[in-house]
């Protein structure tokens, strides 16, 4: 068989076209990824699936070690911080769409594809938008925003997180108490997804959350009311074309329950939703110190849960927030450091870039996926 046909008999490129529809890449020209080292991302394309990462441009532009990682693993990029209001709004009406910028440019360079994060979130907003927010302005300011910065992106941004973490099982109604929710009430949730299909009808558009991977009473509440958000916008014929499971996975913490996570994921899929996993990394903060025991638990805990997600046709991939454990927001809160200080070894590559047992399983999870749909 011609190195260019994989095992479906498709050629990689028809593959890796595939890919755009499904994780809302659009109509890339995807980058032949049989020239570059078979990172997980030409895993991934084995059975039409995305492997991306978030990624800072400062990171891109001035370290050749990260760039030339992401280049080698990755084919699908999202920002970790620089699409977020609080960087592109520091002041009424005005945008700082450099980092963005760079990050598009430094994709369109690789023809690797573009996700955006966050149009709308709780957290990550300028100083000045809650004063902003009475009640008569919040609508014209969602809106006015999402157009904005969907519109500036609008042909370079395949996908976004329109909405990001709307939901609290301790909420009213299972919603997040945030000044959105307070503002607009939960009508801010299709408000931000028209203003965005109307400011770029290309894009993929759609709604992100965390904790709705493992068998928990929480999870269980979170995975139901994100199910319930998700059929009352396409009942209501709201554009939203996926959901992004973050999928920040704790080893040592919560039990996992396969079955349970895959009939959700199929209930979605039900929807006519893509899914993806949007940030995945797994904390080792309860986990003994030594190395060995806390990658080989890393790994066991990520190839479960990819094992369940990848069985589903409508999977279309998985982005990894970050790469190396050189870089992972995981050190930088209290609330999620290890306590004896030591780095956390969450991602696919070790400080020095080596390819640590994380990486295997998810090389692995991929060549086994089901075919994607
Ligand atoms: O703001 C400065 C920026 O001006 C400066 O140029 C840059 C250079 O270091 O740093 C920026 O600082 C911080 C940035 O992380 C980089 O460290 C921001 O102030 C800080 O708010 C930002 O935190 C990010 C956080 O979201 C809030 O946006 C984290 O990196 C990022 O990992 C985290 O990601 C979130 C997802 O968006 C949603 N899901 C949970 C996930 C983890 O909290």
């Amino acid at each position: 068989m011609s190195p260019n046909r994989i095992r479906s008999g498709r050629t990689r490129r028809t593959v890796i076209a595939g890919i755009g529809a499904a994780a809302g890449l659009g109509f890339l020209d995807r980058p032949a990824l049989a020239g570059r080292e078979a990172g997980l991302a030409s895993h991934a394309a084995r059975t039409g699936r995305v492997f991306g990462t978030a990624v800072r441009s400062p990171d891109l532009t001035w370290n050749a070690t990260v760039r030339n990682e992401v280049v080698r693993e990755a084919d699908l990029l999202v920002p970790e911080y620089e699409m977020k209001w609080d960087i592109l709004g520091k002041s009424p009406g005005t945008y700082d769409f450099t980092g963005g910028d760079r990050l598009a440019a430094f994709a369109e360079q690789h023809r690797m594809g573009l996700r955006g994060h966050t149009l709308v979130w709780h957290l990550a907003l300028p100083s000045w938008l809650p004063a902003r927010l009475e009640a008569d302005e919040a609508k014209r300011v969602l809106e006015t925003h999402v157009a904005a910065v969907a519109a500036h992106y609008a042909g370079r941004v395949q996908s976004w997180d329109v909405v990001n973490e709307a939901v609290d099982p301790h909420g009213v109604d299972g919603f997040r108490d945030s000044l959105w929710r307070r503002a607009l009430g939960t009508d801010y949730i299709p408000l931000a997804f028209a203003a965005a299909a109307k400011a770029d009808p290309k894009a993929r558009l759609y709604y992100n959350d965390y904790d709705l991977e493992c068998d928990t009473p929480e999870q269980d509440l979170r995975r139901a009311k994100t199910l319930d958000i998700l059929t009352r916008l396409r009942r209501e014929g709201v554009p939203v074309h996926g959901l992004g499971i973050q999928a920040h996975l704790q080893a040592g913490r919560w039990p996992y329950d396969a079955g349970k996570f895959a009939r959700f994921l199929k209930a979605v899929a039900a929807l006519d939703l893509d899914i993806l996993i949007t940030e995945m990394d797994v904390s080792d903060r309860l986990l003994p110190a030594p190395e060995a025991e806390r990658d080989a638990a890393v790994a066991a805990l990520a190839g479960e849960v990819l094992a369940t997600f990848l069985a589903e046709p409508r999977a279309a991939g998985v982005v990894t927030w970050g790469l190396s454990d050189r870089q992972t927001w995981l050190n930088d809160l209290p609330t999620h450091r290890r306590t004896d200080g030591l780095p956390q070894r969450a991602l696919p590559l070790d400080r020095d870039g080596g390819r640590k047992p994380l990486w295997n399983a998810m090389a692995r999870a991929f060549d086994a996926a089901a075919p994607q749909r």
